[in-house]
């Protein structure tokens, strides 16, 4: 299939594009490269430096006869989006806008969109399935949630056929170490730890050792970015397969505290990695975990790579690298 990758060039854009490339398929990455990186493009792919918003460009991008669009083109800070709701408005909204008018108008029929599980918020029940009520928490997964009912919409109005793909905590790094652009600023936690671990800041603040959970750190899915990219191909076959649009959450179905994964780091990388524990951070759930039962029966997807150990041990060899 002939694939434009839409934030290709991102963290996990980048990991989808390789897988995409690896199925044999013909990829262009459209990229602003606001957070994605040209070390993250590969010699086989096309590339487009454009933006969302520029709905001229995209329109001159999705005239290229493809058969699917991916789109993982948004600004991810759940805690930034509550105090610039503007910004993740225009970006994830009106941007995702943009790129279903630009769909329809180039005969894009298959879209693969990457939704979060930021869309439940506070848990009702673990694990989380599909049924789970959606009541985001945050402007983040607001914005998430609203992107999945437009593309409802553009299914009955326009023919659309979509994917929606909840990720849990997307972490890792290809295990086969082709791609070495590290994520600029983080946030999340694995990262954080990492850029300790290289020296990059002085210690890991852990939010909280006071949570209702087995050490009293929180407790999180965590779901390899190899993983979640075999789910972008498995739920664009799917799709195209069947004819039929998807909502489906991508996990590990494995819970991992903070504190196992600081303990895991240290004994990796073999670097000390000061932790101090400091308050909670408002709006974090002690624990959260994903069933994955719906992506088992209907993409035959699994977590194979989202083991403590790899998802570590990927991600270190990724910051050693820089050292
Ligand atoms: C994980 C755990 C923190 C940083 C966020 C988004 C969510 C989704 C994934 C995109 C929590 C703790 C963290 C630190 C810490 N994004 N932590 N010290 O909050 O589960 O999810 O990313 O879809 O929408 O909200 O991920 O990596 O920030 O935190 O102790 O410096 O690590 O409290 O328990 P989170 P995270």
């Amino acid at each position: 299939m002939n694939i434009l990758i839409i934030g290709g060039a991102g963290y996990i854009g980048s990991h989808v594009a390789r897988e995409f490339l690896d199925r044999g398929h013909r990829v262009t990455v459209y990229d602003n490269l606001s957070s994605g990186l040209r070390e993250n493009l590969f010699p086989e792919e096309a590339f487009i430096h454009g933006d969302i918003l520029d709905y001229t460009g995209l329109l001159r991008a999705a005239a290229g006869g493809f058969d699917a669009l991916i789109h993982l083109a948004a600004f991810k800070a759940a805690g930034e989006s509550m105090v610039k709701p503007g910004k993740y408005s225009v970006n994830n909204i009106t941007g995702t806008i943009n790129i279903l008018n630009a769909a329809v108008e180039g005969g894009i029929k298959n879209i693969v969109f990457s939704s979060s599980a930021a869309v439940y918020g506070e848990p009702e029940y673990l694990p989380i399935d599909e049924k789970h009520p959606a009541k985001p928490e945050n402007y983040y997964g607001f914005t998430k949630l609203e992107i999945e009912r437009f593309l409802g919409w553009y299914e009955k109005l326009k023919g659309i056929r979509f994917a929606s793909l909840r990720y849990f905590n997307a972490a890792g790094y290809d295990v086969q170490g082709r791609i070495t652009g590290l994520e600029q600023n983080p946030a999340n936690l694995i990262p954080v730890i990492m850029e300790a671990a290289a020296g990059k800041r002085p210690e890991i603040q852990v939010f909280g050792d006071d949570y209702d959970t087995p050490d009293g750190t929180g407790v999180r899915d965590y779901v390899h970015v190899n993983d979640l990219a075999r789910g972008h191909g498995a739920a664009l076959e799917y799709i195209t397969r069947n004819d039929r649009s998807l909502i489906v959450n991508l996990g590990s179905e494995t819970g991992l505290s903070v504190m196992e994964i600081i303990e895991a780091a240290r004994r990796i990388s073999g670097k000390p990695i000061p932790a101090r524990i400091v308050g909670r951070r408002p709006g974090d759930p002690a624990k959260l975990t994903a069933s994955s039962k719906l992506a088992h029966e209907v993409l035959d997807w699994t977590a194979r790579y989202s083991d403590l150990d790899t998802l570590i041990r990927s991600t270190w060899e990724a910051y050693r690298r820089r050292d």
